[in-house]
């Protein structure tokens, strides 16, 4: 794989459907893994198949069913029933992979996990074991990742990697981090951890301080290669970071973000239509990229400038998502071009 390619892990269907509310049935699943394969995305996280059978059967259908494009995974504990049932899910998938996680934040072992640190790490050392032993592309995550203490996440991840982890997810679960910070955390970890060069550094941001998008971007400049996100930004609280404005910022920003991605950006608007139809997630407006209003102008000096060269007001087109074109509006703020526009009128 060369360096500058980033994976595209979509985690609508486990994350997303995490979402209060956003409970899909298994048609629409399968409609969604289909629509997330052919729109190039490399891994899909089809859900978590301890959760209950209907979840088994789900992410089993969507691994039997993929064409070897993508890889499908499942979530897991590190638990061994836990990541045996998630192996017995996805083995049927040409490509298929364990995700397993553990918390490693202070507050997340008192609390949650009643366990001291050196029995977290030995849990790491047994689950990845235990699926590096059923299949060759595991993932580890680290729960609560940016609010772990760092010599901790250090060797945690330097565990993981030394018992199989393929690929290590750096979490912001609670969404706390912000970007530099962000940078700072994957940076050490390079410097830091022995193996890392062993293993894909994935990142996973959520939403809470609406900074997801951007974590998940500056994290790339300092060495990760894999990004988690959500089509229409679906995920628990305030969601996970939005796939469709990681791609779209990647593309539109090649200057800033030199990297390659497998993405075919004009199935966005349409995989975006189908996501919110079938969570009954609508989309707000205003919303980057996918909202109804992402490439419509109502004010007349934007219309006039917009009718003379689209460049004026638009960075990226309505076509590049899969739109046919942008809306001139016309409201109250709307001039005589647009007006003239409309009725097919010269505009001088
Ligand atoms: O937000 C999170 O930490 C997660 C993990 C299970 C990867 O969703
Ligand atoms: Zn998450």
């Amino acid at each position: 794989m060369s360096d500058d390619k980033i994976i595209i892990f979509d985690t609508t269907l486990r994350d997303g459907e995490q979402s209060p509310g956003a409970t899909m049935n298994k048609d629409e699943k399968l409609v969604v893994a289909e629509a997330l394969e052919s729109m190039g995305v490399d891994v899909i996280e089809a859900g978590f198949a301890i959760a209950s059978p209907g979840d088994f059967d789900c992410v089993k259908s969507i691994a039997e069913r993929s064409t070897g494009k993508t890889t499908i995974c499942s979530l897991s504990r590190a638990k061994e029933n836990d990541i045996q049932t998630a192996y017995d899910a996805i083995k049927d998938a040409k490509r298929g992979r364990i995700h397993t996680f553990i918390s490693t934040s202070p507050v997340h072992m008192k609390h949650k996990l009643k366990m001291e640190p050196d029995a977290v790490i030995e849990a790491i050392g047994k689950s990845v074991s235990f699926a590096r032993n059923l299949i060759d592309d595991v993932e580890w995550s680290a729960e609560d990742a940016t609010r772990t203490e760092i010599d901790f996440l250090c060797r945690a991840v330097e565990k993981a990697i030394a018992s199989g982890a393929t690929t290590v997810n750096i979490p912001d679960t609670v969404g706390y981090t912000t970007p530099d910070e962000y940078f700072d955390l994957i940076k050490t970890l390079k410097e830091r951890v022995p193996n890392i060069d062993k293993a894909v550094i994935s990142v996973h941001c959520h939403d809470d301080l609406g900074m997801s998008v951007a974590n998940s971007l500056s994290a790339l400049r300092a060495g990760a290669r894999q990004i988690e996100c959500t089509i229409n930004g679906l995920g628990e609280r305030a969601g996970n970071a939005a796939l469709e404005e990681i791609v779209m910022g990647i593309k539109t920003r090649g200057d800033r973000f030199p990297y390659t991605i497998g993405i075919d950006t004009t199935h966005i608007s349409r995989v975006s239509k189908l996501v919110s139809t079938v969570s009954g997630f609508a989309v707000q407006r205003n919303k980057a990229i996918v909202g109804a209003n992402a490439f419509a102008h109502e004010s007349g000096i934007h219309q006039d400038g917009m009718l003379k060269s689209r460049d004026t007001y638009e960075i990226m087109t309505p076509e590049s998502i899969g739109l046919k074109k942008s809306d001139l509006v016309l409201g109250k703020h709307s001039g005589r071009a647009a007006f003239k526009d409309k009725l097919h009128l010269k505009t001088n």
